[in-house]
């Protein structure tokens, strides 16, 4: 059984609203009152809470909850940073590229993509992870309905719930394919950082990463960009064209 049916949505009332009720439908998962938490035995916990939907773990060493918020502190202070100046502005290609559209293969919390779109790129976004989907999808609502820069961000940004290398995709749709599949080697405590603590948990590495890139390299117009880890091998035997390196992370280019 994999680690997402191991969820249950816990209700706010003794009937579940509207919103709760698509959400436990469309996930197929289990809903239980508050009364019910210390005995459910349930691995993780979802709940629509004031800043939106928010995932909980009930590991003992467990940090607070998840939600993806594109108002956050964090995510404000980096989208006015140009990324044309950072490393993976450069991996994309931003100075000649200008405006490149990209498919986040992997789209994860959708950090990356907020931050291309803050730069002005039109991005999809694949997640094949129906929890983190949900999570992510109920960011992007929030951020729809907000007035201003946030909502044109996220305006840029589309959403599917999509394996990469299942998925009907458009042979020239995209100037840029994007990769971020694995997370970096999985830690026990929870100061590796919240999101990444729960994600690891959550999410099965991806054992064919090598197929992401042969299909990312057919479906670029212009490059594959891939996300490792500063030391980690490059994916399979190609040689990629350039590499940006930082202080934790490498960004990988292939040229088509
Ligand atoms: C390291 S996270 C991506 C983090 C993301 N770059 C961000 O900024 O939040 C990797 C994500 O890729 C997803 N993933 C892995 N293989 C995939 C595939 N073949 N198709 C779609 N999503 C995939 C996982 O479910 C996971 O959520």
């Amino acid at each position: 059984m994999s680690a997402w049916q191991h969820v249950a949505l816990m209700q706010q009332a003794d009937t579940l609203s509207a919103q709760e009720s698509n959400l436990v439908n469309s996930l197929a998962i289990s809903h239980i009152p508050v009364q019910q938490l210390q005995s459910c035995g349930f691995r993780f916990i979802l709940r629509y809470e004031k800043q939106g939907l928010t995932l909980y773990s009930t590991h003992a060493d467990a940090p607070g909850g998840l939600c993806v918020d594109f108002a956050s502190r964090d995510l404000q202070r980096r989208r006015k940073e140009s990324l044309k100046a950072q490393n993976l502005g450069k991996a994309l290609g931003l100075k000649s590229l200008r405006y490149p559209v990209i498919l986040d293969a992997t789209a994860g919390l959708g950090t990356d993509s907020f931050l291309f779109s803050a730069a002005g790129c039109q991005v999809v976004m694949l997640e094949r992870n129906p929890l983190v989907h949900a999570l992510l999808a109920d960011g992007l609502d929030r951020a729809a309905n907000t007035d201003g820069v946030l909502r044109d961000i996220t305006e840029r940004m589309r959403l599917q719930q999509e394996d990469f290398l299942h998925a009907r995709l458009d042979t020239d749709a995209f100037d840029v394919v994007y990769l971020d599949p694995m997370f970096p080697a999985k830690k026990k405590s929870a100061k590796s950082g919240k999101g990444m603590f729960l994600l690891q948990q959550l999410v099965a590495d991806s054992a064919d990463e090598i197929m992401m890139l042969q299909r990312a390299m057919q479906l670029a117009r212009k490059r594959v960009v891939v996300k490792r880890a500063k030391l980690s091998p490059t994916i399979g035997e190609l040689r990629p064209d350039i590499s940006f390196i930082g202080s934790s992370n490498r960004f990988d280019v292939y040229l088509s």
